[in-house]
């Protein structure tokens, strides 16, 4: 990988993952000073947390192992309240004996670098990284601990647990290095761990993240595949194997995991599909998955990202038993999200950011899609970095328009070396900002996080 914009703070011999906005920060600060320019709109009401890799020790041998770094600002009443970052106090980061994997071969999933994604869920917040068990922080994002449902977590967690809107339910899976290497568990809306299935699949592959349907739970099966000798050697223990093949499971929901159906796709990697739903036609129920697709990962090592392949949809004919597969768009582009209320329901639009096209070393803007016109905004960003946009509904929630709210980023200044949350509107991104939130200490550029409402948490 290349870099193509040369910034202030580029070093020269250090890994891509450790210079420019992708090196950590040094220090835990909170602010209650923050200011900001234009307006805030008043209707937000919530605390916005992001997850990050930030190396307690400066150092990390791959982006994705850095140790996790909370960022949250709480917004109220117009005003951005507070803003503190905190690293997530893992058994990896505080404890130096404590191993994953055991001289037995055993694996501990209390001990990750929960550094991908945090979300709430029946008034828990919950830090997560797709090898280990939930981290579990406070309202004021203190670690409380590994969280394993009242012990009934027999896998490790995705980082991207899907929360049905519908029935207020969180569905994620376990991938492991060893049988069974696909695990689905079904969370109840009080929190309780009420289904657990294991998912035939050939052989240990990296997934990173799956969908939901109203009836469905969908798992891509991609060719990128564990490799022992890389893990033993501590490098990142995945490589591309095309001949691996690809394919998606669509399992029902509330079904059983030997009723899963598999349906063949070119071989390809996707680390985050947007968004699923059903579509009833007069012969056939059709599900339209549509993802940002890599033709490839990882082919000549760890560090080889591929830049994104584009916005990309598959049609799987359930009656038929096929799959028709889109090219929707060639932009390279990644961190899909629709808005919450909406996911694994007919959606419209779908918030990312761009990439440059030289792969994952820099985001150059945002992009929202319509799925039912074809049409897209853009908002290009000279000189700057857009992290992943998440969506706030606005004041009428559910029942508004698709896109009546507001779209969250932090947004890294190049030439300043600095960071600031930006507010857009979610019906006009291209419009740029209408707040912009200078942040007290710059914001590495993280992979996802979520929007709380107030009272979705313990404040
Ligand atoms: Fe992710």
């Amino acid at each position: 990988m290349t870099t193509t914009d040369a910034t202030v703070t580029d070093e020269p011999g250090k890994p891509f993952h450790l210079t420019g906005n992708r090196r950590p920060v040094e220090h835990e600060i909170t602010s209650h000073e923050l200011t900001w320019s234009g307006d805030i709109p008043a209707d937000i009401d919530g605390l916005y947390l992001r997850n990050g890799p930030n190396p307690h020790s400066g150092s990390s041998p791959h982006w994705f192992l850095g140790d996790g770094m909370i960022h949250g600002v709480r917004i109220r009443d117009g005003k951005a309240e507070w803003y503190r970052n905190r690293w997530v106090q893992t058994r990896q980061m505080t404890d130096p004996s404590a191993r994953m994997i055991g001289p037995d071969g055993s694996v501990d999933y209390t001990v990750g670098v929960s550094n991908t994604h945090v979300v709430a869920h029946s008034g828990r917040i919950l830090a997560l990284v797709e090898t280990s068990f939930p981290c579990e922080l406070d309202g004021e994002l203190a670690t409380v601990g590994p969280y394993d449902f009242d012990g009934k977590l027999n896998s490790a967690m995705t980082a991207h647990p899907k929360m049905c809107p519908v029935t207020g339910e969180m569905h994620f899976f376990g991938y492991g290095f060893a049988p069974p290497y696909l695990t689905y568990h079904r969370v109840d809306p009080s929190g309780a761990l009420v289904q657990t299935e294991i998912i035939d699949v050939p052989g240990p592959t990296m997934i990173h993240d799956f969908s939901i349907t109203e009836n469905y739970v969908l798992f891509m099966d991609l060719p990128v595949v564990f490799d022992l000798e890389q893990a033993m050697s501590g490098a990142m223990p995945f490589r591309w194997d095309e001949g691996y093949g690809a394919r998606i499971g669509v399992m029902p929901r509330g079904g059983s995991g030997d009723q899963t159906r598999w349906f063949d796709v070119d071989p390809c990697y996707v680390f985050h599909p947007a968004n699923s739903f059903e579509v009833e036609g007069a012969d056939a129920t059709t599900i339209m998955f549509d993802v940002a697709r890599y033709e490839s990962m990882w082919k000549n090592g760890p560090d080889d990202f591929s830049a994104p392949g584009g916005f990309h949809r598959w049609e799987i004919n359930l009656s038929a038993g096929s799959v028709t597969e889109t090219p929707l768009d060639d932009l390279p582009f990644d961190f899909p999200r629709v808005a919450d209320h909406l996911v694994g329901l007919p959606n419209r639009y779908v918030y990312g950011s761009m990439f440059a096209a030289d792969g994952a070393s820099s985001t150059n803007g945002l992009v929202r899609y319509d799925v039912v016109s074809g049409d897209s905004q853009r908002l290009p960003l000279e000189g700057k970095e857009a992290a992943e946009p998440v969506p706030v509904a606005g004041p009428d929630g559910t029942s508004g328009d698709e896109d009546d709210g507001w779209i969250l980023s932090y947004v890294y200044d190049k030439a300043e070396d600095s960071s600031e949350l930006w507010v857009l509107d979610a019906a006009s991104i291209e419009s740029g900002p209408v707040a912009t939130i200078p942040m007290p200490q710059r914001v590495p550029m993280g992979f996802h996080g979520s929007w709380l409402p107030a009272g979705s948490w313990s404040d």
